[in-house]
């Protein structure tokens, strides 16, 4: 248990010896990693630690150089059609057809996913209140604000109803009470629905306010995998973390 959250021991996500090479650059090294169901797992680490790199292998965008990732049991490099429809991924730039209107575009990602038309369009309308965009249903998503496209966001992952959703620096260009708003609308996503849930960041308090557990990258490698109770100690940035694991050294 985590807080009130009965967390299960099933893994939704198993990362074994998972490398990532570009020529002689290793930008994920041996990484294993399991992530249980329902708990919000934080990747944290600074510009260039291999997040995004480990969120791409996840999804079976980006082919490991060796090594296994399975999300739900299935193996994401060879069955990633598999993957992708138990799995909702919200990446760092998300991107919208700016002529669409936010329901428009929410129809559209449904229909990628084979879902009818009226059942998406009650979602859709559902998932816009959930997200408080429900005043913006018809208006075009270029005219969005970035906390807006971000909720949008959030929305567009969930209409296919996945069981794992991963967020890659969600928050990042949203204003300080947007971040809130998004902070709650996870906590919610995961307490409510049980959701399995990534959340990358290089901020060290936001993780601490969303994550259960927390994953500490630096230079492609996981350096220690941290309980929210242990997080909570650190007082200041990710300096600090580094120092008090490892004594300042790479490892
Ligand atoms: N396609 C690529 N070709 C070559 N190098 C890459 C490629 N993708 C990522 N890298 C390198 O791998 C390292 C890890 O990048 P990654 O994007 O995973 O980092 P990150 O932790 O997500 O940080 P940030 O989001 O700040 O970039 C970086 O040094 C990056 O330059
Ligand atoms: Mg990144």
């Amino acid at each position: 248990m985590v807080g009130d959250k009965p967390m299960g021991e099933e893994h939704m996500i198993e990362l074994s010896g998972l490398t990532k090479n570009y020529g002689s650059f290793v930008a994920v090294d041996n990484l294993n990693l399991n992530i249980r169901k329902g708990e919000i797992f934080g990747l944290l680490g600074p510009n260039g630690a291999g997040k995004s790199t480990t969120i791409l292998m996840m999804l079976g965008l980006t082919e490991p150089t060796s090594g296994t990732v399975l999300v739900c049991g299935i193996n994401s490099t060879t069955h990633p059609i598999d993957v992708k429809r138990k799995v909702g991924y919200l990446p760092e730039d998300v991107g919208f057809y700016d002529d669409m209107t936010a329901m428009e575009n929410l129809l559209y990602t449904a229909a990628l996913n084979g879902i009818t038309r009226k059942e998406a369009r009650e979602d859709a309308l559902r998932l816009l209140e959930r997200v408080g965009l429900s005043h913006v249903v018809d208006k075009k998503a270029g005219k969005f604000s970035r906390g807006m496209r971000q909720r949008l966001g959030l929305a567009d992952v969930l209409i296919k109803k996945p069981e794992v959703i991963i967020l890659d620096e969600p928050t990042s260009g949203i204003d300080p009470a947007g971040v809130q708003d998004f902070i709650r609308l996870v906590l919610e996503l995961s307490h409510k629905d049980g959701l399995t849930v990534i959340f990358s960041s290089h901020i060290l308090a936001q993780v601490q306010q969303v994550c259960d557990r927390v994953g500490l990258f630096n230079n492609g490698r996981l350096l220690a995998e941290i309980e929210l109770s242990d997080l909570h100690k650190v007082p200041h940035g990710l300096d600090d973390i580094y120092n008090q694991y490892y004594g300042g050294k790479e490892v």
